[in-house]
């Protein structure tokens, strides 16, 4: 009795489990809300809502889904301004923005304390195992196993062979271009882009694995961070750039966002709380809290920001230069 009754629910359940489609809904003893009307992803729109008829939507122009934004060139691209040794950046004569260039530096999301972490470098040497030695080689030699039979010579369907890097030349290239070449591709596919297998931080931890293959030594500079130990003018001019008064502050007279430092000191200037002689007391006040007295003719657009006193002696300092 009972091995009968195994067998007719057995008869049951495959046949219930043939898996034709069909358009009638299944038979549901507790309907709920199973057979509403619905669009589905990659199906006909037979609700009518759409006018082209597709059920699966495009992104609206001009939105971003979460996560989805890569304005940090310098991490997703492997492009950067151009820095000087300092970290600064380096403005055009004209007072514009140089062009991106492939990055020299590694980007501050994988730096632990402005160094790379060895971790990052162990992760790299798992991932260049596993994505370029096939080419490459495990030494980073180029004798990979895709490119050479065992017997060392013979390229195998490869058209260009795979260079050592390990080399010199790889010594040469700056960060971003590996980064480059592993989002990329190199020539035209001769070395195709492995963006969609590995994830931008995981190639971040591959440069940096490729890097100590070459014996390369990278610096990392203290970001944008300049240490003022005794008060100078230089430190002032180092200041101008690192704390981004460059931006809106030219030295040749010419007018940006706020006023040039040309000719600042010592002149009379027209406030909004009347008029001001420029000097040390006036310039201080002016960077420390930028709205006490706004200059007439400009947005009260300067950023507050925190100095030390040696900083602001050595910005006092630079601007008076400026003659
Ligand atoms: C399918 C084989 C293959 C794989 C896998 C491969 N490469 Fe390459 N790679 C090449 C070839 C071939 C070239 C030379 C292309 C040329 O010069 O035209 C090259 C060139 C390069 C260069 C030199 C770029 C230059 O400007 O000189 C770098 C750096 C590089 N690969 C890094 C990597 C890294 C990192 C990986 C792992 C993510 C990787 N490659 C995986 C085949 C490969
Ligand atoms: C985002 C743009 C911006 C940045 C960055 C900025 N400033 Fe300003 N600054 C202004 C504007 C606009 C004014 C004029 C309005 C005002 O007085 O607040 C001004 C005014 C001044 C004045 C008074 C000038 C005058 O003609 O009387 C001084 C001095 C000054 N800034 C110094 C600095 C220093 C030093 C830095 C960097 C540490 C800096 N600013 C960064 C926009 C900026």
């Amino acid at each position: 009795m009972m091995r009968a009754f195994c067998f007719a629910l057995l008869v049951v359940t495959v046949a219930g489990c043939r898996g034709g489609e069909s358009d009638q809904p299944p038979v549901h003893l507790i309907r709920n809300m199973f057979t509403q009307e619905k669009g589905k992803a990659y199906r006909q729109d037979t609700t009518g809502l759409w006018a082209d008829g597709r059920m699966m939507r495009t992104p609206v122009d001009g939105t971003v889904a979460v996560g989805e934004l890569r304005e940090d060139t310098h991490f997703y691209d492997g492009v950067a301004l151009p820095t000087d040794s300092d970290g600064g950046v380096v403005m055009l004569a004209d007072g514009g923005m140089p062009a991106l260039e492939p990055a020299q530096f590694f980007p501050a999301q994988v730096k632990v304390d402005g160094k790379i972490p060895d971790a990052l470098r162990v992760r790299g040497h798992n991932r260049y195992n596993i994505y370029c030695a096939p080419c490459h080689g495990v030494e980073g030699d180029g004798k990979g196993t895709v490119a050479f039979r065992p017997d060392g010579t013979t390229s195998r369907g490869l058209m260009v062979p795979p260079p050592a890097i390990n080399s010199d030349r790889v010594k040469d290239l700056v960060v971003g271009k590996i980064y480059q070449a592993i989002t990329l591709g190199v020539n035209q596919d001769n070395m195709p882009s492995y963006a969609a297998q590995i994830p931008v931080a995981d190639r971040w931890a591959i440069v940096s694995y490729v890097r100590q293959l070459g014996n390369a030594v990278d610096e990392h500079p203290p970001g944008k961070a300049v240490v003022v130990l005794t008060a100078s003018a230089e430190a002032g001019a180092q200041l101008y750039k690192s704390k981004i008064c460059v931006t809106c502050h030219t030295l040749d007279g010419s007018k940006l966002v706020g006023p040039s430092f040309k000719g600042l000191y010592g002149k009379t200037e027209s406030t909004s709380a009347g008029d001001v002689k420029v000097d040390e007391a006036y310039i201080k006040e002016s960077i420390r809290e930028p709205l006490a007295k706004v200059v007439t003719g400009f947005p009260p657009a300067m950023p507050k920001q925190e100095y030390t006193d040696l900083e602001l002696e050595s910005l006092v300092l630079f601007i008076k230069e400026q003659k």
